[in-house]
Order: C-alpha cells, then structure tokens, then sequence
C-alpha cells in the first residue's frame, strides 16, 4: 500500500493530514488489545473459511501471519506509528505486508464497529477473572486476620461516636461481606457481557453466509447478540463493569479511610508497617499513610471514569459513532487503577499490626455498654422506651459526677429502678455486651466464627 495511503482509502482523493492521523489515532491506547483482536481475528477467519465464504488455504495462511504478528507482539517486536490509526488497522496493514494481497479477505464480513466491541469484551473478560482472583486473596487475608483478632475488642462507631464495642474481627469481616458482593457483581457483569458481537459488521449484518454460532464456540461466548444496531452501539457492559469497579474502589476507600484514622497518634489502634509508608521530606518524626491516602485519591479517578463513560455515551444517535473510541481510555484506566489497588491494599494490609489494648482502652470509655442496661431492664420486663429513659438518667449522673458505668455500685443502679440487682456489673462488661449478640449477622465471637467458617467453606469450593 502506498505511503498515507489507507485501507479505506478508496473513495478519497488526498492522503489525510498529519495532524488528522494523529488526531483520529487510537493506537497509542488501543495496542493492548492486539491479542484479543489477533485472537478473533483467527476464530473469523476459520469460520469464513468453514462456511466457503474463502478457501481453506487461504485461511490457513492468514491464521499463520496472525500468529507470527502475535508472537512480534508479544516479544515488543510490532511497532505501530499514528498513521496505523487504531489496533485493527494495524494488524491488518502488517498481515497484508506479510502475505500481500490474500490479507485483505480478513475482513470480509466484518467491520471494525463489531471487531472493536469483541476486543472490548475479550479484553474484560479476561481482567475480570484476574480481578475477581485478587478480590478473592484479598478476602483470604482479612478472614485469616478476623480468625487471629477473634478476642480483640473495639469501639463501635456511629456519627464517628463512640457506639457499642464490637470485635475486631467483626469489622474486617464487613469488608469480606462488600468484597463478596463485589465479586458477585462483578461475576454478573462478566456473564452479561459474554455475548459474541461478531457478525453485527458495521450495524446491520452482512449477506454473506456466516456462522456466528461457529465463532461464538470458537471464542467461548456461550451467546450470540440478537440485534446487530444494538450490537455496535452497546457499551452498557463499559458502563457496568466501571461502575463495579467504582463499587471496589469505594470500599477500598472506606476501609483506608479508617486505616488513615487508626494509625494517627490520637487513635493509636493501628501500625502500617515502615515498609507500607512514606516520610516527610521537611518533619523527620513523620511516618505517613500515604498508600491508604493514595487509594482514596484514586477512587475520585475511578469516579471520573464512570461519569466520562456515562457521558460519552447519553446523547449520542444510533448506532456506532467514532465518539466510543473514547470508551477505552477510562476503562483501561479503572482496570489498571482497581487492580493496582486491590494488590497493594492486600500488600499492606497483611502487613499492619492492630493495637489490641489501645482498642480495648478506647471501648471502654464513652458509655459504650449503655444499650446493655437498656436491655437488661427488657430482658425484666420494661418496655424498651422506659428501659432507654432509665438508663440515659443513669448515664447523665455518670456525666455529672466523672464516673464510668463500671464505677457505679449497685445501690446506685437500684436508685434509678428496683430491678436491678448483682448481675448488671457483669452485663456492662465488654466481653459479655459483645457475646450477648449471638443471632446472626451479631459480633458475637460465636455468630463471626460461624461466618468464618461460611466464607471459608465457600472460597474453598470457589478455589
Ligand atoms: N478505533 C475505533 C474505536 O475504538 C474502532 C472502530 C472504528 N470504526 C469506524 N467505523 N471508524 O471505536
């Protein structure tokens, strides 16, 4: 092919201007998906062949090219310019160069709006498993951690108050909880998304005798698409699977946002490691979260992925339009983010230590057993709202006077209602408040050690 001059060059009469290759160009971004264009580009042409749209050799030598270009590919031997204008240009211009004029039957019966959304979805087919792998390691780390914290007590926090004490275990156990959730949604999304676009062309099919049945077992897709306009303007699957992505970030998020408050001085319930932190380059006593504040400034990114691809996609007209070009870049950029993410949250996590006695300490304080009393005047027969108002006037003297709920005798109890008797001192204790709550979903060890034991019957089966 003539220099400047393009696969599509037919109709035109002037090579395009530098600065419109440059503009238009893809290919900067869009080469990671060479093995997944290459990988259907093979599956395509075998089929084309089967069904004596070409012929068996020629198949048979354009599979060949594809493999070899894969394998320069894969050793950083392919080198793309801004004139190959994206991933599917590319490939098709060097199998031409390679074999001569047979390359050009490549693309018989398709078009690069249904090429594109096949790279696309093989492309997330595949993250998806890796990043449902990391998700899963991720969930083992804090399982075995919630096992070994299973005695460790601390604060409840509702409004960022002191609420009620609660296991340490129980609380790395919720994000085990968000985690499932996300691997589940993320599980759907890949199941939505496996669907073969190819055969859909530019948006309304082709007239040649294809098998889409065939290419889709080739490529493992236990579906075909049933529209092919839907087919070529459909990124719903972009759309969803970095909003799942979002979902994972916001959890990482949360759970760093903790991370960054535990390990301050005031709170003292946590220690990062050295090796997961970061100095000060001006105050030498520093010692820095950086990563946890890193992944909480990288959950905006993620964000912003999720609004560009929503954007992109609300007003444009059916069917393909050049605009989704744009989808790739905030994907690939929520792929790499979430992946980063996952990895070195694991990596840090598995390397912080948890301060017991200061959790403890800090449970203790702040009336966290109120609700104790409440209950034990239900478990006696007071309508709860009584029970709640006793037990407020108990804690307003406590207030008053500078005294903890453990300090109060139990004549003082006995002044604020008759039934009380010896037993309330040791149902304000920590342990006991915690083990009281048994039912399921409670922080009892009893109902977290069950649900352990759940998740790890079921990250065995999945294993
Ligand atoms: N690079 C394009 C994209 O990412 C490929 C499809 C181009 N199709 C077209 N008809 N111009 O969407």
């Amino acid at each position: 092919m003539a220099k400047g001059k393009k696969p599509w060059g037919g109709r035109f009469q002037k090579a395009t201007a530098e600065s419109v290759d440059r503009f238009t160009a893809s290919i900067h971004f869009d080469q990671r998906l060479c093995p997944y264009d290459i990988e259907g580009s093979i599956a395509h042409v075998t089929m084309l062949a089967r069904q004596n749209i070409i012929s068996k050799s020629e198949s048979l030598k354009i599979v060949a090219a594809l493999k070899a270009i894969l394998k320069d590919y894969l050793r950083g031997k392919f080198e793309f310019t801004s004139a190959d204008e994206d991933i599917h240009m590319a490939v098709e211009k060097e199998l031409i160069r390679r074999i001569g004029e047979i390359g050009g039957k490549l693309h018989t019966a398709r078009s690069r709006n249904d090429q594109v959304a096949l790279d696309v979805k093989l492309f997330l087919r595949a993250e998806n498993n890796n990043i449902l792998v990391a998700i899963r390691s991720l969930q083992t780390v804090l399982i075995r951690r919630a096992k070994k914290e299973i005695k460790t007590i601390m604060p409840g926090y509702t409004h960022m108050q002191k609420a009620q004490p609660v296991l340490l275990s129980h609380y790395l156990l919720a994000f085990v909880e968000m985690f499932a959730r996300d691997a589940q949604r993320l599980e759907a999304c890949g199941n939505r998304l496996n669907v073969l676009p190819l055969g859909a062309a530019a948006l309304a099919g082709t007239g040649l005798p294809i098998d889409r049945a065939l290419t889709a077992k080739m490529l493992k897709f236990p579906a075909v698409t049933e529209n092919s306009m839907d087919t070529v303007a459909d990124r719903d699957f972009i759309a969803e699977f970095i909003f799942c992505t979002s979902l994972v970030m916001m959890h990482l998020s949360r759970f760093c946002e903790d991370l960054v408050l535990w390990s301050s001085d005031e709170f003292g319930f946590a220690e990062i490691s050295d090796a997961y932190t970061t100095g000060s380059s001006i105050m030498p006593q520093k010692k820095n979260p950086d990563i946890a504040e890193l992944i909480r400034g990288k959950t905006a990114r993620v964000y912003g992925d999720l609004v560009t691809i929503m954007t992109l996609l609300k007003g444009l007209p059916m069917t393909y339009n050049r605009d989704l070009q744009e989808d790739k870049e905030p994907l690939f950029d929520a792929v790499d983010t979430m992946k980063d993410c996952l990895s070195i949250f694991t990596e840090m996590i598995k390397n912080t230590t948890f301060n017991a006695a200061a959790m403890n300490r800090a449970a203790r304080g702040g009336f966290s057993t109120a609700t104790e009393i409440a209950e034990y005047l239900v478990r006696r027969g007071v309508p709860f709202r009584r029970a709640h108002e006793i037990t407020g006037k108990i804690v307003a003297y406590c207030l008053k006077y500078k005294k903890e709920l453990e300090d109060l005798t139990i004549s003082d109890y006995k002044n604020y209602d008759k039934r009380f008797t010896d037993d309330i001192k040791n149902a304000i204790k920590l342990e006991n408040a915690v083990n009281a709550r048994r039912h399921t979903g409670g922080t009892a060890a009893k109902a977290v050690l069950q649900r352990i034991n759940e998740f790890e019957k079921s990250m065995d089966k999945s294993c």
